[in-house]
């Protein structure tokens, strides 16, 4: 059957596909993925192979199979995989990231599983109405009340984050999920219902406080039920991971926070849900957290998706500061800036509002966050006090490996004066100190380089076809790296179109540099997924994806490096002009016109001077 489509699919509806479908999820459903450096690797799902050369790289968002050059982004990989045309991969994704709109008049029918998703929500919508309804207007839900009120919940905040109660009845959801014609079985795959032995259907939760968990569209999908009094089973009972809520992906309160985030550019991270509710009320506006896991790398993206800065806002405890410590890197990957609250030993954000107030909260905790290196330096005091002469020699040292990361000279000066005069050692000492240990990490950095060439080179041998990348010649090697830079750096693209336009020595870089072009000339932000899918000759697109993953595009922050690799590139065709001509003259030598020869050796001059002046 031909379906038609009213126009094209819009270019915001396939960059939000694209942003909220995360690659390494959606691979992963198919292909058994293991993590391998920055990638993950499997075994090719569309051709057959023993040794792994699939690679999905979560930070592209793309994925290449070294063995049959298939790749490009999770549309072209859910295309393939499922046989599906663009316009259905683009809308199952969208479906799955619970993207809304209207895709012209004709609609396409709902698959099963986006039926079953749309049921399980519906349940949901009317298990938060019911659970609310119960906590305000019954005797049994008043004893909840009292609970929230105690913890200062006010009955504004309790409406406003629907949070309900579940009576003690073993069936009081599943008769009203009957009534109103849900189908049980669906009801308990979505987590709300659990099934007897004999067949009928329970509620799953009994006896607790519910807090609604809605994904990023804002829908509910998952509750979690706080028990009341502090004994007897688990403090907080989660829903069940489910089509709808997967823990490694939900941010909760993200879609009450996400437009408060994307104006000021910063993200709020909690432990704990509680701690949000209560900084919402206290005025912040922009709180997430993760639902009782530690923080993923999906939800790390998601977040610095929507913010430039993050406050990691954990509790105040030895296991609320280590997993601060873990969270930290996920979420400072691609230049994100992390800041982190403190708080008092031992206490929570929601207790601290308790005890000192909205206001203090918001001015000391919230304004007063530290950069990670403070956060650093004072966790590394509580383990190694800097007193007497072993303890701050103990100190100073693990303290300048944490100075020695910091990205600029004036940071780490500061930091170093710092030092110096909280331990008595002179600057010069330390300086000294610091310099070494610079010298190291930058050999050790070296070390790891190479090694990922070493790992690619087997790969690409795995694929069978390649030759060792060390043969490769100089000029072919700075057109790989530049390419690979440039897809992911628009302003790298538009220096070299200025600087080189075209002029790349192997035919299909400066192939692929023509569409890199065209592609910046209509997307401003760089995406090396869509780009690669836009290539239409798949022999081009397969050599892309193989650059994305060869290829190092860290040069792009160093413009000598660019500026070599520029010059690299136009040096070859005049080096190539001149061994040419050598040998022109050498044969008009041997025939004996010497006029000619002498011509040729004033062309040679001539394209010498002009290699030098490049
Ligand atoms: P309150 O005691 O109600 O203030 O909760 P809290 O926000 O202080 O929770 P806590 O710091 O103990 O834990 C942080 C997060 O871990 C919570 O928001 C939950 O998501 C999760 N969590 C805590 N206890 C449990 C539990 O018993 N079971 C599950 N599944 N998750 C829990
Ligand atoms: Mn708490």
């Amino acid at each position: 059957m031909i379906r038609m489509y009213a126009g094209r699919i819009p270019d915001e509806i396939i960059a939000a596909v694209l942003r909220q479908n995360d690659i390494v999820d959606v691979v992963g459903k198919y292909v058994h993925l293991t993590k391998k450096g920055r990638n993950f690797v499997g075994l090719c799902p569309f051709h057959s192979e023993k040794t792994p050369s699939f690679n999905v790289s979560p930070e592209k968002q793309i994925y290449h199979c070294f063995g049959c050059g298939a790749g490009g982004h999770v549309i072209r990989f859910v295309m393939n995989i499922e046989g599906l045309t663009f316009p259905e991969a683009v809308r199952s994704l969208a479906e799955e990231a619970g993207i809304v709109w209207r895709w012209g008049d004709a609609a396409l029918e709902e698959t099963p599983e986006q039926r079953e998703r749309k049921a399980m929500i519906a349940g949901h919508e009317l298990a938060v109405k019911i659970y609310h309804y119960v906590l305000k207007n019954t005797a049994e839900g008043q004893k909840a009340v009292r609970y929230l009120r105690g913890r200062g919940f006010s009955d504004k905040l309790i409406d406003e984050f629907e949070i309900g109660y579940a009576p003690r009845t073993w069936d009081m959801l599943a008769r009203y999920l009957a009534k109103n014609g849900h189908d049980p079985e669906t009801m308990e795959k979505a987590g709300l219902l659990a099934r007897r032995e004999d067949g009928s259907y329970t509620d799953r939760f009994r006896d607790r406080i519910m807090f609604p968990i809605h994904d990023a569209a804002g829908r509910p999908i998952a509750f979690s039920g706080r028990i009341i009094d502090d004994d007897g089973g688990p403090k907080y009972l989660n829903s069940p991971e489910t089509p709808l809520f997967q823990k490694s992906r939900t941010l909760f309160n993200l879609h009450r926070a996400k437009s408060a985030i994307r104006k000021t550019e910063t993200a709020v991270l909690f432990e704990g849900f509680a701690d949000v509710i209560k900084a919402w009320q206290a005025g912040v506006r922009n709180g997430v957290a993760a639902m009782g896991t530690a923080l993923t790398e999906r939800h790390a993206r998601t977040i610095r998706g929507m913010a430039k800065r993050v406050i990691v806002c954990y509790d105040g405890d030895g296991a609320g500061q280590s997993a601060a410590q873990k969270a930290i890197p996920l979420l400072e990957a691609d230049g994100g800036e992390v800041r982190v609250a403190l708080l008092p030993e031992g206490t929570d954000p929601d207790e601290y509002i308790a005890a000192h107030g909205a206001e203090a909260f918001l001015s000391q905790v919230i304004d007063g966050a530290v950069s990670v290196a403070d956060f650093r330096l004072l966790m590394l005091r509580r383990q190694i006090p800097p007193v007497g002469d072993e303890g701050k020699l103990r100190y100073v040292q693990a303290a300048l490996r944490i100075v020695a990361a910091l990205p600029t000279p004036v940071e780490r000066e500061l930091y170093v004066k710092r030092l110096a005069a909280e331990c008595g050692f002179s600057v010069e000492a330390l300086n000294e100190q610091l310099a070494g240990m610079r010298r190291q990490a930058q050999k050790n950095g070296r070390a790891r380089d190479n090694n990922q060439i070493r790992w690619n080179n087997v790969m690409q041998g795995a694929g069978g076809a390649k030759s060792a990348r060390a043969l490769l010649p100089a000029y072919h090697n700075a057109e790989r790296k530049l390419l690979a830079a440039m897809m992911e750096d628009r302003e790298l693209a538009m220096h070299v179109q200025e600087q080189l336009g075209d002029a790349f020595n192997v035919e299909a870089h400066a192939a692929i540099a023509a569409y890199l072009y065209a592609f910046y000339a209509k997307e401003k932000e760089p995406n090396p997924g869509l780009f690669i899918a836009s290539l239409e000759d798949e022999r081009l697109a397969a050599l892309a994806g193989q650059l994305a993953f060869s290829e190092d595009s860290g040069i792009a922050g160093d413009p000598q490096v660019v500026e070599d690799y520029i010059r690299e590139i136009r040096k070859f065709p005049k080096t190539q002009a001149i061994k040419q001509k050598r040998e022109e003259q050498q044969q008009a030598e041997r025939i004996g016109d010497v006029r000619r020869a002498a011509q040729i050796g004033m062309e040679i001059k001539s394209l010498e001077l002009e290699l030098k002046s490049l």
